[in-house]
C-alpha cells in the first residue's frame, strides 16, 4: 500500500514539474526569449554539452541546436538557464556591453580560485581603470622594444637545450617553459632561475583546479590548488614589498619596467585612498597569469601542428622568414617588434591558427537587467554564452572552415573590429595581451622555422576542459644545415 502511495506522489511531482516547465516555456516565448530546450530536470543539457566538448568537434553542441532553433537559442547547462549566441552581431553587442548590462559569470571553481579582486571577475570603473593601465603599458613603445630581446632570449635558451636530448621533445611542454618565463618577466621582471622554476611548479598546481568539483576539503583538487596559490602568494608578497621600498626610495620617479611597477606607480590623483593595496596587487599579479599562461603556448603548439600537416604553408612561411633572417644577418641589425609583426604571410598563419584553435572558445556573462538585442530577450539574471568557436567554424563566414588555409586572410585581413574573428574577445574586455601574444608567436615561429626542420608523431587535439594536445605533441627537431 505504502509503495503505491510513493509511486502516485512521484507521478504527481513529475506532472507538476512538466506543467510548470511548459507554462514557463510559453511565458518566456511570449516575451521573446529565444527558442530552445531546458533538457532534463536539474541537469538540463549539461551531459550533451560536456560530451560534445570531449569530442573532436566541440562545436557540434551548438550546431545541433542552431539547426533546430536558429543562431540564438536557450539551454540549461552547468546548473543554470543560459542563452547561447552563435551570432557574431549579437556577440559583438554582448562584448561591447553598453550600459553595463552584462557581468562576467564563471563557474564556481574558477570564481573561487580567481578571487574576488581578479580583473576577470571585476566590473565597472575598477575593471576599466585596471584594463587601461595594463593595456597602456603592454602597448607602450618602451615596453615593446625591451620585450623583443626578452622573448628572443627565452626562445633561444629553450631551443639550446634540445640538442642535449637528441632533438626529441614534447613540444607543448617546451613551449610552456618559453612563455611562462616571458609572462613572469612581463609581470614582475623575474628572470630564469630557481624562483622562476618554483613559481612555474606552483602555478601548474594552482591552475589544475580551475575546472574541477567545487569541494574544498583536504585532499581534493580544489584544496590543493588553493594551497598552491597560497605558496605563490608568499613569493609575490615578498617581491611586492621589496619593490615598494625601492619605489618609495625613488619617490615614485623610477622607471616602469613591468606590470608590478605600473600598479605601484598608479595613483589616482584626485583620491590618494584609491591607490591599489598590496593585497590587491599581489592577487592580481597571480590572477593575470591565468589568461596568459595556457593561451600563448597552445597557439604556438597548434601553429606547429597545423603547419606539420600543411607543407605548402610551411614552405611559404619558411621562405618569408629566411628572407628576413638573411637581411638581418647582412645588415647586422637587431630585430625590432615591427620586423617580426610585419611579415604578411606569418601574420596570416597566426590568424588562421587562432581561428581554428579557438583557445578561448566563448565568454560567459550574466545579464544585470532585461536586455533586448535583435528581437531576442535576455532576461535579468540569465547567463549568456557568446560562442566564438561557432562563428569561427561557420561556413557562412569561412569557406571550408575546417581547412587550415592561411591564404584566406590575404583578402580579408584581421582587423580588431571584425566581429567574425574574435580570438581575443572584444569591446571593454578586449584582451590587453593581444599584441604581446602575436609578437611572442611571431618571434617563436621565426626562430623555429629558420633553425629547424621537424617530424611530428601522430597526436590529437583535445578541446575539453581546455584546448591541449593529447600526447603533448612529441616531435624530433633537426638543425637546418643551410644556416
Ligand atoms: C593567444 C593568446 C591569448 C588569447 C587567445 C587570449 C584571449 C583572451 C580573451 C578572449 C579575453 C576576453 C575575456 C572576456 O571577455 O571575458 C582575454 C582577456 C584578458 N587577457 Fe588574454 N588572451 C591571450 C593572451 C594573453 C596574455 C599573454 C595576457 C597577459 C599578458 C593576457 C591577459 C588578459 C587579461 C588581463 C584579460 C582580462 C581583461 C579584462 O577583463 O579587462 N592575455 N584574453
Amino acid at each position: 500500500m505504502e509503495c503505491w502511495w510513493v509511486v502516485i506522489m512521484g507521478c504527481v511531482a513529475v506532472m507538476c514539474y512538466w506543467f510548470w516547465l511548459e507554462r514557463e516555456k510559453r511565458r518566456l516565448q511570449k516575451k521573446g526569449i529565444p527558442r530552445g530546450s531546458a533538457g532534463w530536470p536539474f541537469i538540463g543539457e549539461t551531459l550533451d554539452f560536456i560530451a560534445c566538448g570531449y569530442s573532436s568537434k566541440p562545436v557540434s553542441f551548438m550546431d545541433k541546436r542552431k539547426s533546430l532553433y536558429g543562431k540564438v537559442f536557450k539551454s540549461h547547462i552547468l546548473g543554470t538557464p543560459i542563452i547561447v549566441s552563435t551570432d557574431s552581431e549579437l556577440n559583438k553587442v554582448i562584448l561591447q556591453n553598453h550600459r553595463n548590462a552584462f557581468v562576467p559569470a564563471y563557474p564556481k571553481t574558477i570564481r573561487e580560485l580567481l578571487g574576488e579582486n581578479s580583473i576577470l571577475q571585476m566590473n565597472g570603473s575598477l575593471q576599466k581603470r585596471l584594463h587601461a593601465l595594463i593595456g597602456g603599458f603592454l602597448r607602450s613603445p618602451q615596453f615593446k622594444s625591451q620585450i623583443v630581446r626578452d622573448i628572443e632570449n627565452s626562445v633561444k635558451l629553450t631551443m639550446a637545450s634540445w640538442g642535449d636530448r637528441d632533438g626529441s621533445i614534447l613540444f607543448q611542454e617546451e613551449i610552456k617553459q618559453i612563455t611562462f618565463g616571458i609572462l613572469v618577466k612581463v609581470l614582475m621582471s623575474i628572470g630564469p632561475g630557481e624562483e622562476l622554476e618554483f613559481m612555474s611548479r606552483e602555478f601548474e598546481e594552482f591552475i589544475k583546479g580551475l575546472i574541477c568539483l567545487p569541494i574544498k576539503l583536504p585532499g581534493t583538487r580544489l584544496y590543493k590548488s588553493l594551497k598552491a596559490k597560497e605558496r605563490l602568494l608568499k613569493v609575490v608578497e615578498r617581491i611586492v614589498e621589496e619593490r615598494k621600498i625601492s619605489v618609495q626610495k625613488l619617490d615614485g620617479n623610477g622607471e616602469t619596467n613591468d606590470t608590478l611597477d605600473v600598479l605601484l606607480h598608479d595613483t589616482d590623483e584626485a583620491n590618494e585612498s584609491r591607490r591599489f593595496s598590496s593585497d590587491f596587487i599581489c592577487g592580481n599579479i597571480i590572477e593575470m597569469m591565468i589568461p596568459g599562461e595556457e593561451t600563448v603556448p597552445m597557439a604556438m603548439t597548434l601553429a606547429v601542428k597545423f603547419l606539420t600537416n600543411s607543407p605548402e604553408a610551411l614552405k611559404q612561411l619558411k621562405e618569408e622568414n629566411m628572407e628576413l633572417k638573411r637581411q638581418k644577418t647582412e645588415s647586422l641589425e637587431e630585430y625590432s617588434w615591427m620586423d617580426y609583426i610585419s611579415l604578411p604571410f606569418t601574420q596570416n598563419v597566426i590568424n588562421e591558427t587562432l581561428r581554428l584553435a579557438n583557445i578561448i572558445n566563448a565568454v560567459w556573462r550574466k545579464s544585470t537587467k532585461d536586455v533586448e538585442i535583435k528581437g531576442y530577450l535576455i532576461p535579468q539574471g540569465w547567463c549568456v554564452l557568446a560562442s566564438f568557436i561557432s562563428v569561427h567554424m561557420d561556413e557562412e563566414n569561412y569557406e571550408n572552415p575546417y581547412n587550415f588555409n592561411p591564404w584566406r586572410w590575404e583578402k580579408t585581413g584581421a582587423a580588431v573590429n571584425n566581429s567574425n574573428f574574435t580570438p581575443f574577445g572584444g569591446g571593454q574586455r578586449l584582451c590587453p595581451g593581444l599584441e604581446l601574444s602575436r609578437l611572442e608567436i611571431s618571434v617563436f615561429l621565426h626562430h623555429f622555422v629558420t633553425t629547424y626542420s621537424w617530424a611530428a608523431e601522430d597526436d590529437e587535439i583535445v578541446y575539453f576542459p581546455t584546448v591541449k594536445m593529447k600526447r603533448k605533441l612529441p616531435i624530433r627537431v633537426t638543425l637546418l644545415t643551410t644556416i
